[in-house]
């Protein structure tokens, strides 16, 4: 099989989400949910991936700056199937499959997507979808088979019947489809539904009353395809998400003392035989070596942290770099861009002030200022600019 093609829906209005800020650019684990869904795509290497935006375009366009990606505009909301025809410009001369998938399915794993290309090409199928069975398939669209087990149709749930209602299969809302059949048919669907819009489930049934082959794909671990429409769905993911990082890091040689009080972030990197201590929550872009100890209650954020580090019980660190054997006493305060040169003692309490080289050891409770006292020259700038 050729390379293949890759959208991602992200321009929805998320209205169940009711935020001020863009749904795809709220965090899961700390990081936006947009950059989980293209940091798992990356991972199939696209011919080009093209992130379809639309409401809150100019925050999603800046993020999506320094990501290999191409952006397509949805100026109007008038749902999947359109947004998807949003992108076709961005597939003129492309012939291979194309992934669908969506900025607010953040679970789903690289090997997942890849088993749904290559159950595509082992079918030999126009569409393929991945689905899931769940106990509460509750705002989902519903995959309804025939007799033979066929998929003919998906129903959303707000269309459905009490019949289909009780349907547990769902739709993941990622598929593979064929690049012409899928631009060709998009261009036949109408919004004849409850929301009015051009849903792209509807291909489905088209592409099956055509002849054209429609083949599924059941996730085996049904939790990574939950979608986030509101906060409630964002918390279950945060939690499965969580303890994903956990056991990774666990495997790898990292001892979380009591991993459910534990928070660390998708970005962090821990080294092996770092001892995590209870309560502690390690953030943002942080980076800690091997052989340092955590906590308890420790909060550490987009920080460097060198081997054999002791940050002590209820420390806070952020933006910091922390040279190897470097001991930080409870309570202490680090300023941001603080850099302590080890090694190095900060005593129980003691506080550094923001922008401070740091190479003598800081007695507890005391204020340390290491950088050059700061001079104002009354009435300069209005000169300058003259
Ligand atoms: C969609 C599917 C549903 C599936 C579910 C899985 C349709 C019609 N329904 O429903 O079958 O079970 O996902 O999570 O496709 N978007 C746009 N432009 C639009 C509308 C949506 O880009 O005009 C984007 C959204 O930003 C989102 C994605 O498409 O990333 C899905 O839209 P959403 O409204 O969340 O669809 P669901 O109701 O969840
Ligand atoms: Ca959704």
């Amino acid at each position: 099989m050729g390379e293949l093609g890759c959208i991602v829906l992200a321009a929805g209005e998320s209205k169940r989400f009711k935020s001020k800020l863009p749904k795809p650019l709220h965090c899961l684990c700390g990081r936006p949910l947009i950059d989980h869904v293209l940091q798992t795509v990356s991972e199939l290497d696209c011919y080009r991936t093209a992130v379809v935006v639309g409401v809150g375009r100019e925050q999603m366009v800046a993020h999506l700056e320094g990501h290999e990606v191409q952006t397509a505009v949805q100026a109007e909301q008038l749902g999947t199937g359109h947004a998807v025809m949003c992108a076709q410009p961005l597939f003129e001369n492309f012939d291979g499959p194309i992934l669908v998938t969506c900025a607010d399915v953040p679970l789903i794993r690289p090997q997942t997507l890849q088993a749904l290309v290559d159950e595509h090409q082992r079918r030999n199928a126009c569409a393929t979808v991945l689905t899931a069975v769940f106990d509460d398939p509750t705002g989902y669209g519903r995959i309804v088979r025939d007799d033979d087990g066929l998929v003919t149709s998906i129903i959303e749930h707000r269309d459905a019947t009490e019949e289909v209602l009780a349907i547990q299969e769902i739709n993941s809302g990622i598929y593979i489809f064929d690049t012409q059949p899928l631009f060709k048919t998009l261009a036949e669907i109408g919004p004849d539904n409850d929301q009015g819009e051009y849903y792209l489930t509807d291909i489905i049934s088209r592409f099956v009353a055509a002849g054209q082959p429609v083949a599924a794909l059941a996730a085996q671990a049904p939790q990574e395809i939950i979608g986030i429409n509101d906060r409630a769905q964002l918390a279950e993911a945060e939690a499965i998400a969580r303890h994903r990082i956990r056991r990774r890091l666990m495997s790898e040689g990292v001892t979380l003392m009591d991993p459910a009080s534990t928070f660390i972030d998708a970005d962090v990197h821990i080294g092996r035989d770092t001892v995590v201590w209870p309560g502690s929550f390690i953030l943002g872009k942080t980076t800690i070596a091997e052989d340092c100890t955590i906590g308890g209650h420790a909060v550490i954020e987009d920080c460097e942290i060198a081997e054999g580090t002791q940050i002590r019980h209820c420390s806070v660190v952020r933006n910091s770099t922390i040279g190897r054997g470097v001991t930080i006493g409870a309570g202490a305060f680090i300023g941001s861009n603080t850099t302590i040169i080890a090694p190095i003692t900060i005593g129980q309490g003691a506080y550094v002030a923001a922008g401070s080289t740091i190479n003598r050891d800081v007695p507890a409770d005391a204020l340390a200022i290491g950088r050059d006292r700061q001079e104002n020259k009354e009435g300069y700038a209005r000169r300058l600019r003259k």
